[in-house]
């Protein structure tokens, strides 16, 4: 994208987007992509620079978007965050759950409480407390669309990558949007999740340094290039508009075809 493109169109006019990770990487790429298509969009990290470079890269494009800071593994901060978000907006329409930190421990080191834990509430906690949270103001707006980042290791195990706690988390996330959207049937809420393959970013930047590793991730594509951000939130913008009303409880895979053979 190059700056100073603002708006390519009205898909998500009138709809108020939370996006969480929104500082780097996928949930970045969202909460552009969501102005860019008219969204109102209130981004959420936990890290205040990279929140401040995600609100400058939009203004750059002609685009305005609302920075939120909190700590999602922490109950009342969410609880704060959300209260704020709502006052600030009156609606939350879209919740993308995107924000997350796992550790990448083989089982024999793996502590209890650095690695498992820190991971679990990184990947789980935090997709909990912003949708909880976030629930009551979807109702009141008359329904809403959850959208959460599983991965392709919530399918399968990625050859010299040491994710047993991500493959909980992820699997979790998978497991918990089926029933997130049965909950929210009767409410107009639906939950659907995006499975990403490899996409670079900070998080995934240390780890592509590894040449085996690098190595085993191209022997899976089919389409021979790592993923974007970008290739992840253009269905986020699908899922997020009013063209997907009737897909709920769904996975999408976005992983070069990774996860097919
Ligand atoms: N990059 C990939 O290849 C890939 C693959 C599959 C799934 N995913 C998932 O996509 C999502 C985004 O991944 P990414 O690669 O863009 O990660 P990233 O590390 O680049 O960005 C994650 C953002 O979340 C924020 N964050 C972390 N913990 C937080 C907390 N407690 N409170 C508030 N903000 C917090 C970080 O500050 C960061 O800005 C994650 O859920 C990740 O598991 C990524």
């Amino acid at each position: 994208m190059m700056t100073g493109e603002g708006k390519l169109s009205e898909r998500l006019a009138g709809k108020v987007a939370v996006v969480t990770g929104a500082g780097s990487g996928i949930g970045q790429g969202c909460a552009l992509m969501f102005a860019r298509h008219g969204a109102t969009v209130c981004a959420v990290d936990i890290d205040r620079a990279s929140l401040d470079e995600t609100v400058h890269t939009a203004e750059g494009e002609g685009n305005a978007i609302k920075a939120y800071e909190a700590d999602l593994t922490d109950p009342a901060a969410v609880a704060a965050l959300v209260a704020k978000i709502a006052g600030d907006n009156r609606r939350i329409d879209v919740l993308v759950n995107a924000a997350a930190v796992a550790e990448f421990v083989w089982i024999e080191e793996m502590d209890y409480e650095t690695h498992w834990r820190r991971t679990l509430r990184g990947e789980l906690d935090t997709v909990f407390l912003m949708t909880k949270q976030a629930w009551p103001h979807m109702k009141a707006s008359g329904g809403g669309s959850i959208v959460n980042l599983a991965s392709a290791n919530a399918y399968v195990a990625l050859k010299d990558s040491p994710a047993l706690a991500h493959t909980a988390g992820k699997g979790g996330v998978l497991a918990m949007t089926r029933q997130l959207a049965m909950e929210g049937g009767p409410h107009g809420i639906r939950a659907n999740s995006i499975s990403p393959g490899m996409i670079v970013t900070s998080a995934t930047k240390p780890v592509l340094e590894r040449p085996e590793l690098l190595a085993a991730v191209h022997e899976k594509l089919m389409v021979d290039r790592l993923g974007k951000p970008e290739d992840i939130a253009w269905l986020a913008v699908y899922l997020a508009s009013d063209e997907s009303t009737y897909v709920t409880g769904a996975d999408f895979r976005v992983d070069g075809g990774a996860l097919a053979w």
